[in-house]
């Protein structure tokens, strides 16, 4: 079950094609010559995904299904892109898979009893679906995992510190890495010495993130940092993760159910429902899309749940 052909829309698997073709575009005014493909949204939406218009590809995911124990079907072809120096959105309801993704991308599927059965994941165009998650750490991707899991019985600096094991740089550059991360994260300044068992959730969150910070990546994996957090603390949980990537173009790809607050910090979303991308777009353009106003951000809806329940017509257009 281990080979990855490289073609991104296998005819075998009754997937939508890549996400180029997947692409946020207009129901009732599809392009003629360029069928599927995006629209031409005042918002931005770029005709080639987020990486199109400035920065260079850093990850592509690529047609990708992921199977567990052998017989759960989870992904059924997924495809993204990730800019170097973007914020990245990956949104979608519970079960659809987030969580999947992201372990296929930082190969923490292995533990999961999960493989990648078809597609490829790229970065920076070499392959990564063969390294171990401590060699993507070395090429600095890190993924910070749902539920924040930050070690209970470690003090929070403690707790920071095990996120530069990976590093050869020395001390002196780990107690720099530190000091930044205590800058983002003044709370967590305040608490170094408090057990994380006994810190807040929101702080325990600050905590995983910022550990990830210390292996000093250029992209971080972030699975749901809203969970079970109150509204301000997400806001300013999203808030750091925006004054990194600005500061330090350190790029994220978000894992989200909370669509209303990932979309007003993202670049750029894709959503995924039953393991597949249904839509993808620029965020400002997400955020005004009928459907998503009505499926994901709880607007001007009536008792249609899901995207599927669109009439099929409509869906045709728009995502085969
Ligand atoms: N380790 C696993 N073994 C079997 N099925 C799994 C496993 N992890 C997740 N799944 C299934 O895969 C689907 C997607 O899950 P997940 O990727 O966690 O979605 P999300 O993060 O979007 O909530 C769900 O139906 C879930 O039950
Ligand atoms: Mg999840």
């Amino acid at each position: 079950m281990s080979s990855l052909p490289s073609s991104s829309s296998s005819p075998s698997i009754a997937s939508p094609p890549s996400s180029s073709s997947t692409a946020l575009t207009s129901p009732d005014a599809p392009d003629p010559a360029r069928p599927g493909a995006h629209a031409d949204l005042a918002a931005g939406a770029r005709p080639d995904g987020p990486s199109a218009a400035l920065a260079p590809t850093l990850l592509e995911v690529n047609g990708i299904e992921v199977i567990y124990h052998h017989v759960i079907l989870v992904l059924k072809g997924v495809s993204l892109q990730v800019p170097e120096g973007g914020v990245v959105a990956l949104l979608g309801g519970n079960g659809a898979g987030k969580t999947t993704t992201l372990r296929a991308i930082s190969n923490l599927l292995a533990g999961e009893r999960g493989e990648v059965t078809k597609g490829h994941i790229a970065l920076r165009g070499e392959r990564i679906e063969r390294l171990t998650p401590s060699e993507l750490v070395r090429r600095g991707v890190v993924q910070v995992m749902e539920g924040r899991h930050c070690f209970a019985h470690l003090s929070i600096e403690e707790n920071l510190l095990t996120g530069a094991y990976t590093r050869t740089d020395g001390q002196a550059a780990i107690a720099h890495t530190l000091e930044k991360v205590y800058a983002y994260f003044p709370r967590l300044k305040t608490r170094r010495a408090s057990q994380a068992a006994y810190t807040s959730g929101g702080e325990q969150q600050m905590c995983a993130i910022g550990r990830a910070l210390m292996a000093n990546p250029t992209m971080v994996l972030l699975d749901e940092p809203s969970m079970g957090l109150a509204p301000q603390i997400v806001e300013e949980v999203f808030e750091i993760v925006r004054d990194l990537n600005q500061k330090e173009r350190t790029t994220f790809l978000v894992a989200e159910q909370n669509t209303r607050m990932a979309l007003r910090y993202a670049d750029y979303g894709y959503i995924l429902e039953s393991g597949r991308v249904v839509m993808d777009g620029a965020a400002a353009a997400l955020r005004e899309n009928e459907d998503v106003r009505e499926f994901y951000l709880g607007m001007g809806g009536t008792d249609r749940k899901s995207f599927r329940d669109v009439k099929s017509y409509r869906r045709r257009k728009r995502w085969v």
